[in-house]
């Protein structure tokens, strides 16, 4: 799986131990920032996040910040883009199937890393059902 992952300093850590991850695991991750501790704008790395998977087809997006509300909220603002806040498997699990979700956002002063490995993985092994769930999906963007 391709994916892009940004964060603001609240989600540093998190971020950066979750891209490891998922690099050990093969998948191919561009961490677009932010790169060091400064306090930083969490609207900025949303921005860029989401003009990466918009730009790549098919890829996925993983924003972290402390509660992961900010970056959810801007990334939804951005046409195409269904950025889904998770705090449990199934709901990370069930974006997928039901809302075709490209981007996960998570908090980092929410979750622990235990559980924010476990919400990742169901987000990338998710699959969208399609069937009913495609009409709805389309509504959104129009
Ligand atoms: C930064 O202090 C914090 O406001 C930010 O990481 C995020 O939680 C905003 O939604």
């Amino acid at each position: 799986m391709r994916l892009f992952a940004g964060s603001d300093h609240a989600g540093l850590d998190l971020k950066n131990h979750l891209v490891a991850k998922l690099r050990a695991e093969g998948h191919e991750v561009e961490d677009l920032g932010t790169h060091d501790a400064t306090s930083t704008d969490y609207p900025d790395w949303a921005a860029r996040v989401t003009d990466a998977v918009l730009a790549n087809a098919g890829s996925l997006g993983l924003l972290v910040c402390g509660t992961g509300i900010g970056m959810s909220i801007a990334a939804n603002r951005r046409h195409g883009i269904r950025a889904a806040l998770c705090t449990d498997t199934f709901s990370a699990k069930a974006t997928r199937a039901h809302n075709d979700a490209n981007v996960l956002c998570l908090g980092s002063r929410v979750v622990g890393v235990g559980v924010a490995e476990d919400i990742l993985d169901a987000f990338v092994a998710g699959t969208f059902e399609g069937g009913r769930h495609a009409g709805r999906i389309a509504k959104l963007d129009s």
